[in-house]
C-alpha cells in the first residue's frame, strides 16, 4: 500500500524552481532516502510532505488522504498529517529530563500515566538510553541527545517518520553507530521512513529505495544497489560510489562482433546485454567502476601506477594508460610501488556506455580488449 504519493509536485520560490514536477510513490514500510547535492530540493520536498512548505503545484497523498492539492484548494496542516519529524537541529527541552522530554508529547495527547510510563521505558530500552533517564540534555553527549530526540519523535508511534540529515551533527564514529541503530529501528518499528541526506554512502547503506535529485529534478528512484549498478545517466553514475566511476571518452561503431569502442589508449569490443542502436556521429562515454578495472598478471593492457592508497582492507590505485587515468580498487592488504607497471583486464558485464550529448545510459555490457 502506498503511504505517500507525490503527483507533479512543484515548488517555486519567485521564479526559481526548487522542486520540478516531482512524481514519487513511497510504499508502506519503505525507508526512502532523498539524496542529492546541496540545494537540489531535498529539504523542500520533505517540508512539503510534512506540510511546513506549501507546494506551488501538484498533489500529495498520505495514507490515501489528499493532504495537498492546489487545484482543489486542499492544504492540511502539519498536525493533521500524522507524521513525525526529526530535523538536523533537533532541540531538546533543556529544562526537562530525558524521561520528561520523551513523555511530554504523550502527556499532551492525554495518555494515561501508566501508558506513558510503559511507552517511555520501551523507547529508553530500544535506544539504549535507560541510564540517562534522569539527566538533563546539557549532561549528555551529542550522540546521546540525538537518541533522545529520536525517542521523542517515535514516542507517539508515528506511522511515517520524516528526517532531515539527523546525523549530520555527529562525528564519524558516532554517525556509523547511529546509522546501524536507525536501520534496526526501521526494521522493528514498522514505520515508513523518509530520510534526507547528501551522503551517498548513508543513502546506499540505509535505504530500501533512493530518490536521487539534481536541481529540483528527479534523476532516478530505485533500490540503492540498482542506483549503483544501473545508473540511468552520467549524473547518477558519477554521484554514486567512492571512489567514483571512471569515465572514458570513446567513439563507437557497430560491427558483426559487437560495438567497437576506440579512444587513443585502448581498442575495446563492447558486448551489450541487449541490442542497441549506435550512431557513429555521436560521442560516447564508457563508464567503468573502479572494482571492475582488474589488475591481473596476464591482463592485456599495460598501465603505470600513478598513486597507490592502501587502507588495509583495500587499495585504491590511480593507473595511467597512455592519455587515460583509471582508478582501480584492489581488495586485500596490498601496496604497489609508484611508477611500477601493472596489467589490466575487464570481467563481467557491469560496464556502461553513455551518450555524451544526452548524458543517458545507452547500454550495459561486457568488455573485451582487442
Ligand atoms: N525560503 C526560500 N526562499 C528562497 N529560496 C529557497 C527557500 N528555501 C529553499 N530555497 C532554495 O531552494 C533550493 C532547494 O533548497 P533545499 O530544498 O533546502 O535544498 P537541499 O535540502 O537539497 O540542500 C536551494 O537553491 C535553496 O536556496
Ligand atoms: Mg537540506
Amino acid at each position: 500500500m502506498p503511504v505517500i504519493r507525490l503527483v507533479n509536485v512543484t515548488k517555486k520560490f519567485g521564479s526559481f524552481v526548487a522542486v520540478d514536477h516531482l512524481n514519487m510513490t513511497i510504499q508502506d514500510g519503505d525507508f526512502v532516502s532523498l539524496l542529492g547535492p546541496s540545494g537540489c530540493g531535498k529539504t523542500t520536498t520533505l517540508r512539503m510532505i510534512a506540510g511546513l512548505e506549501t507546494p506551488t503545484e501538484g498533489e500529495i497523498y498520505i495514507d490515501d488522504t489528499l493532504v495537498f492539492s492546489d487545484e482543489k484548494g486542499i492544504n492540511l496542516s502539519p498536525d493533521k498529517r500524522n507524521v513525525g519529524f526529526l530535523f538536523q537541529n533537533y532541540a531538546l527541552w533543556p529544562h526537562m529530563t530525558v524521561y520528561k522530554n520523551i513523555a511530554f508529547g504523550l502527556e499532551n495527547l492525554k495518555w494515561s500515566k501508566a501508558d506513558i510510563e510503559k511507552r517511555v521505558e520501551e523507547l529508553l530500552k530500544t535506544l539504549q538510553i535507560e541510564e540517562f533517564r534522569g539527566r538533563y540534555p546539557a549532561e549528555l553527549s551529542g550522540g546521546q541527545q540525538q537518541r533522545v530526540a529520536i525517542a521523542r519523535t517515535l514516542a507517539t508511534n508515528p506511522s511515517i517518520l520524516l528526517m532531515d540529515e539527523p546525523l549530520s551533527n555527529l562525528d564519524a564514529k558516532l554517525r556509523n553507530g547511529m546509522r546501524a541503530e536507525l536501520k534496526r529501528l526501521h526494521a522493528t518499528s514498522n514505520s515508513t521512513f523518509v530520510y534526507v541526506t547528501h551522503d551517498q554512502s548513508e543513502a546506499m547503506t540505509l535505504s530500501t529505495r533512493v530518490c536521487l535529485m539534481e536541481r529540483g529534478l528527479l534523476q532516478q528512484y530505485c533500490p540503492p544497489l540498482e542506483l549503483y549498478g544501473e545508473p540511468t545517466n552520467l549524473f547518477v553514475a558519477d554521484f554514486m560510489g567512492n571512489p567514483t566511476m571512471n569515465f572514458v571518452d570513446v567513439k563507437a561503431r557497430s560491427t558483426n562482433d559487437g560495438i567497437e569502442l576506440t579512444c587513443p589508449s585502448m581498442n575495446l569490443l563492447f558486448t551489450p546485454l541487449e541490442a542497441v542502436e549506435i550512431d557513429e556521429s555521436e560521442d560516447y562515454v564508457l563508464g567503468l567502476r573502479p572494482e571492475a578495472v582488474l589488475i591481473q598478471d596476464d591482463g592485456q593492457i599495460e598501465g603505470t601506477v600513478i598513486s597507490s592508497l592502501p587502507s588495509g582492507m583495500e587499495t585504491t590505485l590511480s593507473i595511467e594508460v597512455k592519455d587515460v587515468r583509471l582508478s582501480s580498487v584492489v581488495f586485500g592488504n596490498i601496496d604497489f610501488a609508484m611508477d611500477s607497471k601493472v596489467n589490466l583486464t575487464f570481467k563481467g558485464n557491469t560496464y556502461i556506455l553513455f551518450n555524451k550529448r544526452t548524458r543517458n545510459k545507452v547500454a550495459m555490457g561486457s568488455l573485451t580488449i582487442k
